[in-house]
C-alpha cells in the first residue's frame, strides 16, 4: 500500500473536556456517524462515573473496560478515524496529558452553561505547549446558556487561543433554533432528536436575504443578522494555516445528545484538521512520509488478572509502515524487539494486524521491557521529545508496612511508575515520595502493591504544593540550592533534581534568591525553554 495515501487518509485526534461537558456522547456520535456503533450507549460504559474515591474495585472494572476503547478507529468519507479516548476522570489527568503527546489535533468541548472549566484550561495548557490544532465545541445549547460573545471572550482570555466561530447560534434553550453556518453558508434548524443522522443545510448565502424568514421568525432573523455582522467586524476570515499552527481554534455550536451541529463538526474536522506530519525528536524532525518506522510509547495499560500479568503498550506510529513480526529497535534498551501480535482498535474491537500507518495507534503485548516515551526505529538512535512528566500536586511518602516485603514493594512501585501511575522522587537516597495528581492514585497503588506484589504499605501526606525540575548554568548556584533546600529537594526517575515548593510563595524566594536557578513545571526543558523563546 501507498504509505502517501495511507497517511494522508489518517486523522488522529482526543475529544477532551471539563467532566460533563459532553464528551463521551459526542464520541459516541461521532462512532454513530462513522457507522462503528449502532447504538446510543455503547461508548458510555467506557466512562470513569463519580464514583467514590473508595470504591477503587468499581473504578478497575470500569478501567479495565476503557482499555478496549482507548483507541476508537473507523473509516468515514474515505477517511481513517482514530480517536484517542481520554478519561474524563480529574484524577487521570495524567494519562490524559500523555495520550494528547500522541494526537495530530483536538476537538474542546466546552459547556456553554458553565462556560470554561479548571480542567478545560489545564488541558488547553497542555494543547498550547506542543501547539496542537484545536476545535471547540460548544456543547448543550438545548440549555440556557451564557450569552455566545461572552463565551468566545473567555476562550480567547483563559485558554490564550484566538477564535473564530464558524457556526453561530440562533437563540439558546427552549427557543433554541439552530445555527447559521458561517463557513457553508447556510442555516441548520434545531430539532431536539437523538437518532437522526443526517442534517440537511438550507442554502442562504446571504443572512440578509428575506427567504431567512420563512424559516425562523423575523425576531431571530434580526437578531442574526446583528450577531453575524458584529463576528464579521470583530473576526479575521477563519485562517487555515493559524488553525494547524496552533494559533486558532475554529468554533462550532451545538448540542450532542441531539445531534445537532455534530455532523458539520466532523466533517469541517475532516477538511481541516491535519493529517500526520512531523514529529520533533531529539536528534531531528522526523517526517510521516519517511519510509523506515518509527514511533513512540505514550501509554501502558496492565492486566490485573494476577494470572496475566501481561501488559499492554499503546504505540504511535510516526512515520514508515509498521510490520508485524519484523524486528524493531529499541533505542533506550539499545536491543531489538519483535511483535507477533500488534493489535488494533476499531470501535470497540480489539484484532491482530499485519500492517499499521502513520497516525496509528497500536496495541504491543509487552512483558516489561516498555516504558512511556519508548522509541522503537529501524536501528536509528531516536528520542522523541514531547513526552514530558508534568509537577504531581499531591505529595506522599511511601512507608514499608512489611519489611519482609521490601524487594516487591521496590520492584512494584517501580513498574508502577513505569506504567504512568504516579510518579516516584528519591529524597536523601532512600526516602521515596510519590507524586499524583489526584487522590485516586494513591488507593490505585496500595491495592495494586498488596494484589500484584504482594507488598504492604502506607502513606503519610507531605506539605508540598507542586514540583519543579531544576537546572542551572551555575553550577555552584545550583549546588548551594541543593545543600541548603536538601529537606525540600528530590531526585526523579531520571536523576534529575526536583524541587518541591511548599507554596507559591515559596517558590517566588526561591526564585529571587538563586536567580541563576530555572524551575520548570515539566520534566522536558527544552520544549518549555522554546516555547518562553517562542512567547
Ligand atoms: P463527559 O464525557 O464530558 O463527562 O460528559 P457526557 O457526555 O457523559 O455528558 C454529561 C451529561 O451531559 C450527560 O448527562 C449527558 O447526557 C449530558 N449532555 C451531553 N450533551 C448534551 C446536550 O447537548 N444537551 C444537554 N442538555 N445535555 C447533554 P447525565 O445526566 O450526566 O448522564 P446520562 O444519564 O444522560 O448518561
Amino acid at each position: 500500500m501507498d504509505l502517501i495515501k495511507e497517511t494522508e487518509k489518517r486523522k488522529t485526534f482526543a475529544i477532551i473536556s471539563h467532566p460533563d461537558a459532553g464528551k463521551t456522547t459526542l464520541t459516541e456520535k461521532f462512532l454513530l456517524f462513522g457507522g462503528a456503533i449502532q447504538t446510543a450507549g455503547a461508548v458510555k460504559n467506557n466512562k470513569i462515573r463519580k464514583t467514590a474515591t473508595s470504591d477503587f474495585m468499581e473504578i478497575e472494572k470500569q478501567r479495565g473496560i476503557s482499555v478496549a476503547t482507548s483507541v476508537m478507529g473507523f473509516d468515514y468519507a474515505g477517511k481513517r478515524i482514530n480517536i484517542l479516548d481520554t478519561p474524563g476522570h480529574k484524577d487521570f489527568a495524567e494519562d490524559t496529558y500523555r495520550t494528547l503527546t500522541a494526537v495530530d489535533s483536538v476537538i474542546l468541548v466546552v459547556d456553554c452553561v458553565k462556560g470554561v472549566e479548571e480542567q478545560t484550561e489545564r488541558l488547553m495548557e497542555v494543547c498550547r505547549m506542543r501547539h496542537t490544532p484545536v476545535i471547540i465545541f460548544i456543547n448543550k445549547m438545548d440549555r440556557e446558556g451564557r450569552n455566545p460573545f461572552e463565551l468566545l471572550d473567555e476562550l480567547e482570555s483563559k485558554l490564550e487561543i484566538l477564535v473564530r466561530p464558524l457556526t453561530w447560534p440562533i437563540s439558546q434553550g427552549q427557543t433554541f433554533k439552530g445555527v447559521y453556518n458561517l463557513f457553508e453558508k447556510g442555516l441548520n434548524l434545531f430539532e431536539a432528536n437523538t437518532t437522526r443522522i443526517s442534517q440537511t443545510l438550507i442554502r442562504i448565502d446571504d443572512p440578509s436575504d428575506p427567504e431567512l424568514e420563512n424559516w425562523i421568525p423575523e425576531s431571530f432573523c434580526n437578531k442574526l443578522r446583528e450577531d453575524i455582522d458584529l463576528i464579521e467586524g470583530v473576526y479575521e476570515p477563519f485562517n487555515e494555516e493559524f488553525y494547524r499552527e496552533g494559533y486558532l481554534a475554529p468554533v462550532f455550536f451545538g448540542s450532542a445528545i441531539n445531534n445537532f451541529g455534530v455532523k458539520e463538526l466532523l466533517e469541517t474536522f475532516l477538511k481541516i484538521a491535519p493529517s500526520p506530519g512531523k514529529r520533533e525528536a531529539a536528534e531531528r524532525t522526523v517526517n510521516a512520509s519517511e519510509k523506515t518506522m518509527t514511533g513512540f510509547v505514550f501509554k501502558i495499560h496492565a492486566n490485573l488478572d494476577p494470572n496475566h500479568r501481561d501488559r499492554t503498550a499503546f504505540f504511535r506510529i510516526c512515520s514508515g509502515t509498521f510490520e508485524r513480526n519484523k524486528f524493531y529497535y529499541h533505542t533506550r534498551l539499545g536491543k531489538k524487539l519483535r511483535f507477533s501480535s500488534p493489535t488494533q482498535f476499531m470501535a470497540n474491537e480489539k484484532s491482530v494486524i499485519d500492517e499499521a500507518w502513520p497516525g496509528d495507534v497500536i496495541g504491543l503485548y509487552d512483558n516489561g521491557s516498555l516504558k512511556i516515551g519508548d522509541t522503537l526505529s529501524e536501528g536509528e538512535e531516536l528520542h522523541f521529545r514531547g513526552m514530558p512528566s508534568f509537577s504531581p500536586e499531591i505529595f506522599k511518602i511511601l512507608e514499608n508496612r512489611d519489611p519482609m516485603k521490601t524487594k516487591q514493594l521496590d520492584k512494584g512501585i517501580r513498574q508502577l511508575t513505569e506504567e504512568g501511575v504516579a510518579q516516584l522522587f528519591i529524597q536523601h537516597g532512600t526516602r521515596k515520595i510519590v507524586g499524583t495528581v489526584g487522590e485516586l492514585q494513591f488507593d490505585v497503588i496500595k491495592f495494586r502493591l498488596e494484589h500484584e506484589y504482594g507488598a504492604m504499605c502506607e502513606f503519610t501526606p507531605l506539605r508540598y504544593h507542586k514540583a519543579f525540575w531544576i537546572t542551572s548554568d551555575n553550577r555552584e548556584m545550583l549546588d548551594e540550592f541543593l545543600r541548603r533546600k536538601w529537606t525540600s529537594v528530590g531526585m526523579d526517575k531520571e536523576e534529575h533534581p526536583v524541587y518541591f515548593a511548599e507554596s507559591e510563595w515559596m517558590l517566588k524566594v526561591a526564585r529571587e534568591d538563586y536567580p541563576d536557578i530555572e524551575f520548570h513545571t515539566t520534566s522536558e526543558f527544552k520544549t518549555e525553554g522554546q516555547q518562553k523563546k517562542a512567547k
